[in-house]
This record gives C-alpha cells, structure tokens and sequence, in this order.
C-alpha cells in the first residue's frame, strides 16, 4: 500500500539505498556487542513474524532485532496457524493486520508472496525469503559481513557455488554483490545454473576450479531437496567431488579467501566440516550480521532514517 516503506527485493534498491541500509546496519551492530543490548528506538511499535516455511537464522533474527530495538513482538508459524485448516495467505495477513502492526516479516514458500501483501495490507512488508525468487536480508548480511572483513566490495572475486537455479540466496547475493561493483562468477551443474543467469551481472561457469581461482570470497550453497522436483544429480557423494568446497579445492582462492554459506550446512555435501569450522570461514559472522542489518531494515520500514530511502 502506498506510503508504507517496504523491503520486497534488492533487485529494486539502486546501490545507494543498499549502502545506506548497511551504514545502518554497521551503527546498530555496535548495540549487540554492549551488556545492555536494548535501545528504546521502536518502543511502541509492532512487529509480526509470519514465517510460513521453516527457518533457524532468519526468524530468530529478525525477533532479537525487534527486541533490541524494544519492538513488541509477534511470532506465527504456519504449521501452527489456521492455514492448516484451509485459510489463505491474504486472509491471515488481513486478519493479523488488524491488530495494526507497523511491520509485518513474511517468508514464504511462493516467489511474490510479499509483493502480495504489500499491495493489500496496510503495513511495512519485508521479504524474509519468497520461494526461489530472492531473500533481501540475507544479501545485506553477506554484503556487511564482507565489508566488515575486506574493508571494501568493489572490485573483490565473490564465487558463489552451488544449486542456482533454486536459490533466493544467490539471486539476492547476485544482484547486490554486483552493484555494488565485485565480480561475481556463479558456478553448479548444468542442470542447476539457469539459461540467462547473466543477466543478473554475473558470469557462469560448471567448473568448480574456475570459479575458486583467485577469489576474494567463495559463498557455498545448501542443495534445497525440498525445491528439487526432480533429482538433479546422482548422488551427494558424486555432487561433494565435483562441486564441495574441500581444503583442496580452497587452495585455489586467494589466501585470505573467505567461506560462506548462509545455512544451514549439509556437512560433507556442499561444504567439508573442516572448511565450515576452518580459520577462513565467517559463517557465524554472517549470522551476528544477521541481526544487525534486521534492526537497520527493521528501523527503516518503522520509518527512521532520511526520507525516501531504500
Ligand atoms: N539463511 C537462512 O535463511 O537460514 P534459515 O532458513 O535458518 O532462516
């Protein structure tokens, strides 16, 4: 609805309005390394978490943001809600925004879910995961947490390895690494880069060793069984040898390579435990910049910050 801030996609946000939210985002994670980890920012407002699909990081992020920033929360999960018993997305948000949230987080099975919402329900609507269509937030936090380690994005070699095709983290990853200017190479089977990926601003490749060369960054991906209509390789042991990141493999990169993966990890599939654990992996910096960069958005669509930004 109009004159409500939301958070739909990165895909729409020009990359000043990215480097703003993580500026934001930087200021507020200051506030969760202190004792006292609360600021009375939102005190009044209402945040309601629909998460219609699984989720450990994303949910319990975006409920620690909105307590630190003294929000009052709400939190639905749809194996627990009445759409189990036949009702609609539309009417459960409906029915939820009658409580007059200020902000309600959706994740959900379909791409576009949020778009709906946002259209029809007179709140803030942020995307926390729609389908294999994109996942705002966990751009932002892969792009801070980059910052916070290289200092810089312009100009860095992001790999980005795994099931593509499926993924809303690599869409969202795609797309914010490249306007705010590294190149990003994506790599997967034949069966798991999409036709056209390009266009995106990346490059594709199926070999593993191309994509590793030289990077700044290498980003593994989980293999979604639950999006996959269809096996799309043969087995996990034969996806592990041609496209798990191994010490082996991780040579390749630039020493100071970092490893990523959103999560969770299928250990020994896409990602060896020893390089999950390993000194060049940041993956628990990801998920404390998770929670940062919840707060910025959180506090962007309440309204703070300047006018008209992201
Ligand atoms: N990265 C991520 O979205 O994790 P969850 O599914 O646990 O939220």
């Amino acid at each position: 609805m109009s004159g409500r801030r939301h958070l739909l996609e990165l895909a729409s946000l020009s990359t000043g309005e990215i480097e703003r939210l993580l500026d934001l985002a930087e200021s507020f994670d200051s506030i969760g390394r202190r004792q006292i980890k609360k600021v009375p920012t939102l005190r009044g407002r209402t945040v309601v978490n629909l998460f219609m699909e699984a989720s450990t990081r994303t949910r319990s992020s975006f409920e620690l943001a909105a307590k630190r920033l003294s929000a009052d929360t709400l939190n639905i999960s749809g194996g627990s809600s009445s759409v189990v018993k036949g009702e609609t997305l539309l009417d459960t948000a409906l029915n939820l925004a009658a409580y007059r949230p200020d902000i309600i987080v959706l994740r959900h099975q379909y791409a576009g879910a949020p778009h709906l919402l946002a259209q029809h329900i007179n709140a803030s609507i942020v995307n926390a995961g729609d389908g294999a269509h994109e996942h705002p937030t966990q751009g932002l936090l892969d792009l801070l947490t980059i910052r916070q380690h290289k200092r810089r994005i312009a100009g860095l070699k992001v790999a980005i390895i795994g099931d593509i095709t499926h993924s809303r983290v690599a869409r969202s990853g795609i797309v914010g690494l490249s306007k705010l200017g590294a190149e990003v190479v994506v790599c997967g089977p034949p069966t798991m880069v999409p036709v056209g990926v390009e266009a995106l601003g990346c490059r594709a490749t199926h070999q593993r060793e191309e994509a590793v060369a030289d990077a700044d960054v290498v980003m593994m991906l989980r293999i979604q069984k639950e999006r996959l209509a269809e096996e799309l390789f043969p087995s996990d042991r034969e996806y592990a040898r041609y496209y798990g990141l191994n010490r082996e493999v991780l040579r390749r990169a630039r020493p100071d390579c970092l490893v990523m993966h959103p999560g969770p990890i299928n250990r020994g599939v896409e990602l060896d435990a020893d390089v999950a654990d390993g000194p060049q992996s940041v993956i628990l910096d990801q998920v404390s910049a998770g929670v940062a960069v919840r707060m910025a958005v959180l506090y962007h669509c309440a309204g703070g910050g300047e006018e008209g930004g992201a």
